[in-house]
């Protein structure tokens, strides 16, 4: 995994974990790159016969820009790469964070996102980063909340066309008339959402989203994407009536056991590594 700061990724634990448990033989380290230092870090990854790596802050969009053409779906709506695999002289970017948000929510708090009402917190990278694998899950509809509306706009109108460009070939998509929605904080006041993902960088500094009360629906699941503290954003969902309420570490976990199976092709089970990290906090 490469990164700057990078000593503080659990990564290279997580998946230690994954080929213990599969019988992999595998070897993951964190790798910190200079700044303006990433392109020549994946180079030399690649002469010396690295089958992938992942990429973590702040180099996921120059991941985006290094993967020329090669890009899944999932990391093309993104637009940011967080795996790189490597075929000989082709490399493919994916991006595995929204798809591990959605396990953890799927699979381990046993929560379906059909027909739900969903805000996202926040429209930086973490946030274009989780749009399509939720939307794809068959939700009643995303409202993207940010200070700055226009980011918030951003997402919507990318998505919108990618709506439109995508109905004739996805029956699925056609349900649902108006699914992107973008707002301040203010415009928030009065609605009710089954589930609440906090997607800003809020919590790094302890600072609160400006959320109205009254905004959980009856069983409404809270997601922070933050992990290592209860964050703000976890207390207030906690007091105001969140029936779940959740950190972020299952989604690196699973976002891990995505990636783990783009270049091994074996699928770890996630719950033990889950709680294993729990368990050392
Ligand atoms: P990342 O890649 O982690 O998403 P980013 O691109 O810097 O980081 O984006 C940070 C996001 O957190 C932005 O959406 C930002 O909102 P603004 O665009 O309005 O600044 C949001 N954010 C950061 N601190 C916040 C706070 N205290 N309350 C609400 N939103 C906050």
């Amino acid at each position: 995994v490469i990164g700057n700061p990078i000593a503080h990724s659990k990564s290279p634990q997580i998946h230690k974990m994954f080929a213990e448990q599969t019988g992999q033989d595998i070897s993951y380290e964190a790798i910190l790159a200079p700044m303006g230092g990433f392109a020549a870090t994946v180079e030399r990854l690649r002469k010396e016969g690295y089958k992938g790596c992942n990429v973590t802050v702040p180099f996921k969009s120059e991941a985006y820009g290094y993967v020329h053409g090669s890009l899944t779906e999932r990391a093309s709506t993104a637009k940011a790469v967080n795996t790189l695999k490597f075929d000989g002289e082709t490399v493919t970017g994916d991006n595995t964070d929204g798809v591990g948000l959605v396990a953890d929510i799927k699979c381990n708090y046993n929560f379906s996102l059909i027909g739900k009402r969903v805000l996202l917190m926040g429209a930086g990278g973490a946030a274009w980063g989780v749009v399509l694998p939720i939307f794809l899950e068959g939700v009643n509809n995303i409202t993207v909340v940010n200070r700055n509306k226009e980011k918030a706009e951003e997402i919507q109108e990318f998505y919108f066309s990618y709506y439109a460009d995508n109905l004739a070939s996805n029956p699925e998509l056609s349900k649902n008339k108006e699914p992107f929605i973008a707002c301040r904080y203010e415009e928030l006041d009065g609605q009710k959402f089954d589930v609440v993902i906090n997607a800003t960088s809020s919590g790094l500094t302890d600072e609160m989203p400006p959320l109205p009360h009254g905004l959980f629906a009856p069983s409404a699941l809270a997601y922070d994407m933050m992990y290592g503290r209860e964050t703000p954003f976890m207390k207030f969902a906690r007091e105001h009536g969140a029936a779940v309420v959740s950190d972020g570490l299952g989604m690196l976990v699973e976002q891990a056991a995505e990636s783990f199976y783009i270049w091994r092709g074996v699928r770890p089970d996630t719950a033990p590594v889950i709680s294993a990290l729990r368990a050392a906090k």
